[in-house]
């Protein structure tokens, strides 16, 4: 588990990045990490099956890109 600002967020990879997602869909809260993606490259919610874009979920302003580090001092 990821928690953020007392929030829990998971992890996913879309084309070649990797993103922290807050864990609550947008309908009435249900566990999106528990979701699956499916043929379209949407989220589907375990709660009530609603679909989320990927992209959409993305651009949540909570949304977090993870940007690798070498761990090399710049
Ligand atoms: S809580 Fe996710 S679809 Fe309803």
């Amino acid at each position: 588990m990821v928690y953020r600002n007392g929030e829990e967020y998971f992890v996913l990879m879309h084309s070649d990045a990797f993103y922290l997602i807050k864990n609550q869909c947008p309908h009435r809260g249900g566990p999106l990490k528990f979701g699956f993606i499916n043929e379209r490259a949407e989220i589907v919610c375990p709660m009530h099956q609603n679909a989320y874009s990927i992209a959409s979920l993305i651009k949540r302003a909570s949304t977090v890109c993870l940007h690798e580090n070498s761990g090399a001092p710049e």
